[in-house]
């Protein structure tokens, strides 16, 4: 009874805690707000993109800037981690010269690790830690993830990804989790859980911010940008849960999509960005736009201003320099012009400003606006590399090993490595490294290619020969085949043929020609179509886009840890299936969603 009575008091006075603490949070913000001119608010409300910006950095204090991100391509001379630090150092002190003192919060897409830093660990792509499964091990990721962004200074990551990816056809695939929205959003919530830890003031805290609401997976044919014909009951369950639960998960900002909803274009949807989201979902953070997908609504840039605040976006994204059109000061001028006019109620600005001030509140921006600079010296750090090598681990998916070829013995004679993504960092990490659309080779440095990590693992005894085309193998004891997809990004990723290229087909079956076992290990960001290849070789390992650890490759391959991955996407037979979803009537894959074998 005592007991009971103890609990009692104790939630009771948490809740008053908690209430107070939202109270004064509260307080501070509406001060502040009271003492904001309409010009700074708006200036709140305006992110601009680095290049845009970067040769009138005196515009932060002109105009109040509230925000800066560094998009895909966007990137100081210096990429290393203290070149970011410093970039990020000067702009935050750029930022404390305004009026008010507001610090800005700097966003940056780091997806798979802060891969926008050289020498940054970089992790599996989503859909290989949809792989995984496991909620505890995606947490850790974020952690790493948020510790080496904080080590640049930035506070803000747009990730993760709650994407549904219902049609492999899309170029976004590797950047969802996996077909099945109950996977998606128990991983969208623990990344979330890991970037933000149990208090986003926190030293190694950074903001998420959950993209792209709402249903940019599920477009027909899998067409980026495009429009997903579905009704709203297929829309809430299958699209909307990732959001669901990362706001029960504490996030507080949510990247809009490009996509449209049965011709309705995200940006310009009062219903889901205002209605649902911060009614019925009760969201409390701010709702940022993506990349000048504003521009996208309508005839012109004042009416696409007016639309996107209406239905209830709080921040813009804005990667056009003054000279350009739709630039941040064009944004900045009309949305003054159409509060002014009565076209956007002020109600609106304060809103949008309350929710964005309430946030960096709670980052400790205010208090502690400068890098850290002992977390920039743990960017690429071994511990951060052997939490990615685990993961590298976890999200291989083993589909086939006849007569047990793995694991592979450490003392063979000879093994030959062949393939044109045996020794290619870039091809292992994929899109959104170091660029956009980041590049084969060695785009990133720091990293394990899958034949360095062979040549790490076997004995001294052992021969480890190599070559790119398949040739080669004849005498050796097993053979390695690294094939699949080199880095694309969004869009310039939509393919409508999934076949793998040509030069892999030949060199897996060149492989098969030498007479010696052969394993294949599939680099990329989603299911390919793999017959007759599959049927040639002994055994084939799903990679998917593994990142900069290949260490964690050969620890399976050579049987320091099992197989343990499941596939997050079923795996089509041919292209006439696709789109093909677990759940679906006459569901006939190659493999089904959940396949995995083991040691
Ligand atoms: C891109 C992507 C979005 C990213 C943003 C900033 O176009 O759609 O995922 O966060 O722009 O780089």
């Amino acid at each position: 009874m005592k007991k009971n009575i103890l609990f009692l008091i104790i939630f009771l006075l948490a809740g008053i805690f908690t209430t107070n603490a939202q109270k004064t949070l509260d307080k501070k913000v509406d001060t502040l707000l009271s003492r904001m001119t309409l010009d700074e608010k708006i200036g709140q409300m305006t992110q601009v993109d680095y290049d845009a910006i970067k040769k009138n950095v005196d515009d932060i204090v002109k105009y109040s800037i509230g925000s800066i991100l560094c998009g895909g391509n966007s990137e100081p001379e210096d990429i290393t981690a203290k070149g970011w630090a410093d970039l990020y150092d000067k702009y935050q002190n750029m930022a404390l010269r305004t009026r008010l003192r507001i610090p800005i919060i700097w966003g940056i897409d780091a997806v798979h690790g802060h891969n926008n830093v050289d020498g940054a660990t970089i992790f599996p792509h989503n859909v290989g830690l949809g792989a995984t499964h496991n909620p505890k091990l995606i947490e850790q990721v974020a952690a790493v993830t948020a510790a080496e962004i904080k080590g640049t200074g930035m506070q803000w990551d747009f990730a993760p990804c709650v994407a549904v990816a219902r049609n492999e056809k899309w170029g976004r695939t590797y950047e969802s989790y996996g077909e099945n929205p109950d996977l998606v959003k128990m991983l969208g919530a623990a990344y979330v859980n890991g970037m933000q830890g149990k208090n986003l003031a926190g030293k190694t805290s950074v903001l998420a911010c959950v993209k792209h609401f709402v249903g940019d997976g599920g477009t027909t044919n899998g067409k980026d940008q495009g429009d997903t014909e579905v009704d709203e009951e297929t829309l809430r369950k299958i699209h909307l849960q990732g959001y669901v639960e990362a706001i029960k998960a504490g996030a507080k900002s949510i990247m809009v999509s490009y996509n449209s909803w049965n011709g309705e274009k995200l940006h310009g949807h009062k219903y889901l960005l205002t209605d649902v989201l911060k009614g019925e979902l009760d969201f409390k953070g701010f709702v940022v736009s993506d990349w000048a997908a504003i521009d996208q609504l309508g005839k012109d840039y004042k009416s696409d201003i007016e639309k996107s605040i209406n239905s209830g976006l709080d921040m813009i994204m804005i990667p056009n320099a003054p000279g350009q059109d739709n630039n941040y000061v064009d944004f900045i001028t009309k949305l003054k012009e159409l509060v002014n006019e009565n076209k956007v109620p002020l109600s609106k600005i304060d809103d949008a400003v309350r929710r964005i001030l309430k946030v960096k509140f709670e980052l400790g921006l205010f208090k502690n606006p400068m890098t850290d600079k002992n977390l920039t010296a743990q960017i690429g750090s071994k511990k951060h590399r052997e939490v990615a090598r685990d993961a590298v681990r976890q999200s291989l998916v083993l589909l086939k090993n006849d007569n047990k070829v793995l694991p592979i013995s450490k003392n063979l004679k000879r093994i030959h490595v062949t393939g044109k993504s045996a020794d290619d960092i870039g091809n292992q990490c994929g899109g959104w490294t170091i660029s956009w659309q980041s590049k084969s080779g060695n785009v990133i440095s720091g990293g394990t290619t899958i034949l360095q990590a062979i040549k790490n693992t076997v004995s001294k005894s052992t021969e480890v020969t190599t070559s790119t085309d398949g040739s080669g193998a004849e005498g050796a004891d097993v053979c390695v085949v690294v094939v699949g997809e080199t880095p694309y990004a969004e869009m310039l990723g939509d393919r409508e043929d999934l076949s793998l290229a040509k030069e892999d087909v030949t060199a897996i079956e060149k492989a098969r020609a030498s007479g010696v076992p052969v394993v294949v290990l599939l680099i990329s960001g989603r299911p390919m179509l793999i017959e007759p290849s599959l049927n040639i070789s002994n055994a084939f390992v799903a990679a998917w886009l593994p990142g900069t650890e290949g260490q964690g490759i050969a620890d399976v391959l050579f049987g320091d840890f099992k197989p343990v991955g499941k596939l997050p996407h079923s795996w089509p037979k041919n292209m006439q299936q696709i789109p093909i979803n677990v759940g679906d009537a006459n569901y006939d894959p190659l493999f089904p969603y959940g396949f995995g074998l083991t040691y």
